[in-house]
Parts: C-alpha cells; sequence; structure tokens
C-alpha cells in the first residue's frame, strides 16, 4: 500500500509522516531529501545549477539511499549537510528541472517497488503515484506555519522574525506552486488536512484515522473482487 503526503513547507509534514510510517510500520521515503541530495553534489562540484542538462545527469549518476531517517549519497552520510539553509535555499532551479523530476520520480518508483510505504513530498500523490491507495495533502494557513517556524526557531536559539519568516516562506509557496512539472497541488482523490490548532499529536490521530478507514475500503474492495472471480471461475 502506497500513502502519499503532500503539502507545502511548513505544515509540519516530514515529522507527522515518520511518525505515520512507524505507526503503521511502513516503510519511510522523503522525497524532498533526493532533491536535496543533486543540489549538495551541484554546490560541492561548483556547478552553476542553471546548466539544466548537466545537473540532470547528476541527477541520474548519483546513488541516494533513505534508510529510515538517514541519507546516504554515493556512500557519505549526509542526513545533516542536506538540510543546511544554503541547500534550501539554492534547491529551487533543481526542483524546477523536468529531466531532474523525472529521473526522481523513476527513482521514487523503484524504491517504493513491493513495499509498503509513506512517501512524502509536493507531487507524489499527483504525478509519482497516481494510484496510490491513500493520498493526503496536509496543509495550515501561512499565518500559522510561520508561526510555528518562529516557535521551532527560538527552540533552537536562533532569533527569528515573523515577518520574514512568512515572506521567505510565501516565496517558496509560490514557487512551488509554480512550477511546471510537478507543482504543488492536491491530488483530485487528496484527502486534504488542515492542521491549524492541532497538535503533532492530533494530526498524526488524524492520519491514522484516514490510513485505517481507507485499508477497509481496499481489504473490502479485495474480498468482493476475489469473491467475483471466484464466481466467474464456478459458473
Ligand atoms: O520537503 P523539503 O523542504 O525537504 O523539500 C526541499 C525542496 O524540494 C522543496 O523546496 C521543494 O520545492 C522540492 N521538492 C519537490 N518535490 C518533492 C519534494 C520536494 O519539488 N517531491
Amino acid at each position: 500500500m502506497i500513502v502519499t503526503i503532500d503539502g507545502p513547507a511548513g505544515a509540519g509534514k516530514s515529522s507527522v509522516a515518520k511518525r505515520l510510517a512507524q505507526e503503521i510500520g511502513f516503510d519511510f521515503l522523503d522525497t524532498g531529501a533526493m532533491y536535496r541530495c543533486v543540489t549538495l553534489v551541484c554546490l560541492r562540484q561548483e556547478l552553476s545549477l542553471a546548466e539544466s542538462v548537466r545537473v540532470a545527469e547528476i541527477a541520474r549518476s548519483i546513488q541516494i539511499e533513505i534508510r529510515g531517517q538517514t541519507v546516504h549519497l554515493n556512500g557519505e552520510d549526509v542526513s545533516e549537510s542536506i538540510r543546511h539553509p544554503k541547500i534550501t535555499k539554492s534547491i529551487r532551479p533543481v526542483a524546477d528541472n523536468v529531466a531532474v523530476r523525472e529521473a526522481m520520480v523513476e527513482s521514487q518508483r523503484r524504491w517504493v517497488n513491493g513495499r509498503d510505504v509513506v512517501t512524502e513530498g509536493r507531487d507524489q500523490g499527483t504525478v509519482a503515484f497516481p494510484n496510490a491507495e491513500c493520498k493526503i495533502f496536509l496543509t495550515a494557513t501561512s499565518e500559522e506555519r510561520a508561526r510555528r517556524r518562529v516557535a521551532q526557531l527560538i527552540e533552537l536559539g536562533v532569533d527569528a522574525s515573523y515577518d520574514e519568516i512568512l515572506e521567505a516562506q510565501n516565496l517558496r509557496d509560490a514557487q512551488d506552486t509554480q512550477r511546471e512539472s510537478g507543482g504543488l497541488k492536491p491530488a483530485i482523490d487528496a484527502v486534504t488536512v488542515w492542521t491549524d490548532g492541532m497538535s503533532e499529536e492530533e494530526v498524526l490521530r488524524r492520519l491514522v484515522a484516514i490510513v485505517d478507514g481507507k485499508r477497509l475500503i481496499n481489504n473490502s474492495n479485495d474480498q468482493r473482487s476475489s469473491q467475483e472471480s471466484f464466481l466467474l471461475r464456478s459458473s
């Protein structure tokens, strides 16, 4: 079974998607980490991100291994370095590069093959896994997301201005939604969850309930189709 979780930056997708995967015993795929890996390699090679053909070659040639929370790039643990603000700031041309997106989607599809997976990103329910059994679009108002980010930064001892965070976030939202290929939008059959005013625990409980509901529907559909094929065979 594939559970897709898409949504804008700051909606709390990553932490809740990881917890959901743990709770229901599924593997977890963080697709943002894949775009971050491509960006990291390009920056290390001092390659201009505007060189779309070479950036796409890199995307096709690197080995990204995602094991639980750890991300290995060509065998090196880059779990922390891919989260550096420099990567976040530079990632846009990489995520906009259509050939990079094709390579990423292809490797996401290979990765989930034969597994039960919670996969998180921007285009998982729309482009990567249009036939996923359970699609969730996790979001919150931009003000709520900015407030949460400020609180996180203050907890880390980092000085944060609400207005600056909100502005940067609005810019990222616009870039994510306006992207021609794989732009951020809810899949037509996704369940949208607005998380304003909800604790992470409450969001998790809601997601578990959605997945359980979809599993029940899938199981009864499976039973019905096996009964139908039994009836066809016996008639
Ligand atoms: O989710 P995260 O913030 O790590 O994603 C990093 C960047 O990668 C985002 O800015 C987003 O635009 C891009 N991304 C994407 N498609 C995905 C996942 C992430 O374009 N499936």
